[in-house]
Order: C-alpha cells, then sequence, then structure tokens
C-alpha cells in the first residue's frame, strides 16, 4: 500500500472549496470498498477518472492541502491493476503524471490529454482486454465542474463491465443556468441526457411541480436503466452542500449492474452523515 500525503512539492495543484473534503472522504472510501471487496471476484481491476486534476488540492478557506480522488484511487490498500487518467489541462496532467511516478513508479497508469468526451476511444483503448479465464471490473470516477459529460462517452464506455460514479452538477450548474439551457440554441442538457426530447417532458415534469436538478437525476437514472444498470432514486443520490451558504451544489449518484456494489455504496453513506466530512 503507497501511504500518501499531500504536501506542497511545488507542482500545480488546484484549490478547492471546504465542501470538497467531504467528496473525497465519499470516493476514497467507496475505492477501498470496491478494490478490496472485488479482488477475489475480479483478477483485473481498473480505476478511470475522466476529470482527473493534478492529483493534490488546497482548501481555500484554511490552506490545508489534501489528497485528490486520482492518487486516492492510487492509494487503496488492494491496489488497482491499471490506471487511466484523463485531464483536459496539460500541466494539471504533467502534475499528476510527476505525482504518479513519485508516488507509485511502478504503477500502471496512462494519462489522456484533452476533454474526455473526444478522448473516449483514447481511453477505452487502454483497458485492458480480459484475460482467459479472468474478468476485467473497471471503476469509473466522473467529476466534472458542470454537465459537460456527454451521455454519449459514458454509454460507449458502458460496453465494458463498469460501474460510475457521477458528480452530478445538478445545482451549481444546471439549476443556476436553467434559463441558458432552456433555450433552443443550448445542447447542453441534449448532450448530457443524450435525449433530444427532454425538453417535451420537462414542461411535463415541471407542471408537475418537480424541481429541475431532481427531473435531471430521474432522467438520468431512467437512461442507466437502458445500458442495464439498477435504477438509482433521488434519495440515494447523496448530496453534497457548499460550506459557504449551506446551498446544495452536486449529487453523487452510484451506477451499477451489480447490487453489490449499491452495498459498498450504502456503507459509503452509513459512514457520512448529510454535510460532515468524516473520518475512515
Ligand atoms: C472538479 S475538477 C475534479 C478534479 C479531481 N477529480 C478531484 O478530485 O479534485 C475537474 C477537473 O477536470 C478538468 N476538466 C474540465 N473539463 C474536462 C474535460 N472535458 N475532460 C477532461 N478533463 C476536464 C479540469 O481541468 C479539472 O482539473
Amino acid at each position: 500500500m503507497v501511504e500518501i500525503i499531500a504536501e506542497d512539492d511545488g507542482l500545480p495543484y488546484s484549490d478547492v472549496g471546504a465542501w470538497a473534503e467531504d467528496k473525497y472522504a465519499l470516493v476514497g472510501l467507496y475505492d477501498r470498498l470496491f478494490s478490496t471487496g472485488m479482488k477475489n471476484k475480479w483478477p483485473t481491476r481498473v480505476y478511470i477518472d475522466l476529470y482527473s486534476g493534478p492529483g493534490f488540492v488546497r482548501v481555500r478557506s484554511t490552506g490545508r492541502m489534501m489528497v485528490s480522488s486520482p492518487l486516492l484511487a492510487l492509494g487503496v490498500p488492494n491496489p488497482f491493476d491499471k490506471f487511466i487518467f484523463c485531464e483536459s489541462q496539460p500541466a494539471l496532467l504533467e502534475a499528476l503524471r510527476a505525482r504518479v511516478n513519485r508516488l507509485s513508479p511502478k504503477a500502471d497508469a496512462s494519462f489522456v490529454l484533452g476533454d474526455c468526451n473526444e478522448k473516449v476511444e483514447e481511453i477505452c483503448a487502454q483497458i485492458p482486454s480480459p484475460s482467459t479465464g479472468g474478468g476485467v471490473l473497471t471503476f469509473c470516477f466522473v467529476d466534472p465542474y458542470d454537465i459537460s459529460i456527454r451521455f454519449s462517452t459514458v454509454k460507449r464506455l458502458s460496453a465494458y463491465h463498469i460501474d460510475f460514479l457521477c458528480l452530478l452538477a445538478l445545482h451549481q450548474d444546471a439549476n443556476r443556468n436553467i434559463k441558458r439551457y432552456l433555450s433552443p440554441r443550448s445542447s447542453k442538457v441534449e448532450k448530457f441526457l443524450g435525449l433530444p426530447g427532454w425538453r417535451q417532458s420537462w414542461r411535463a415534469a415541471e407542471n408537475q411541480r418537480i424541481s429541475f436538478p431532481r427531473f435531471l437525476a430521474e432522467e438520468y437514472s431512467r437512461e442507466m436503466e437502458k445500458l442495464e444498470y439498477l435504477p438509482v432514486s433521488w434519495d440515494r443520490m447523496r448530496q453534497v452542500r457548499s460550506d459557504e451558504r449551506n446551498l446544495p451544489l452536486y449529487r453523487l449518484a452510484l451506477f451499477s449492474r451489480h447490487q453489490r456494489a449499491y452495498q459498498f455504496w450504502d456503507e459509503v453513506l452509513h459512514y457520512s452523515s448529510d454535510q460532515r466530512t468524516f473520518e475512515f
């Protein structure tokens, strides 16, 4: 096991809000439960981070350095066999590469530069093929700032044995920009849901007084069901609130075709309260 301690190592890091501590606690615990729980069932376990960032972040309000999603995955006790990191900012990807090489030089890691939506074939090409008698299971973390992850990207990846933990930016992006996204000139929601006719469904939902974030979450789950993922209710999508004004920011939703993954997720939810950061 690699013990990773965040420090200022002279390489670029991202600044984050204190609420991100909650996200790291949740995804870090899920990484551990997944990699340990699946190690005897799946000979090859792969971790994909579509929106990697540089590996270390600094909490704006406190100056505290923290380990972020790619290096949380690198540090689990029962290591993943393969890592695929995608990041659109060259300097952040290079910082991540340098940290991975320093902290775990033997890790099998691929670094994909660019928009994950455009680079999905390159990402898929890095997923190992199943060897005879053994399967490959992938865990994919999807952590964008907004609703820029296209459904077509998730659909392409769903051709593999793959679970997704998705940050759905339903409040901080979708709800805040609802007017812009409703404009016929915007294709943002259409690409996010993969549904050209979404405006009509939204009008029906609005008449039933369903909120825009909830409408998007439920449509998303329905689209995932078409890819044979188990349905995920709104309540099971973990809400994360801003520490500054206590407003909801996003929901973290797990999508898997197997009940076992939801048992891990329930454990994660059990150890976390609605907003408090927890130690593990
Ligand atoms: C919310 S941050 C998340 C970083 C990381 N997952 C973490 O735990 O802190 C999103 C990251 O994705 C990168 N990014 C933005 N759009 C992207 C895209 N279309 N494809 C890949 N990376 C992208 C940003 O530069 C940023 O580093």
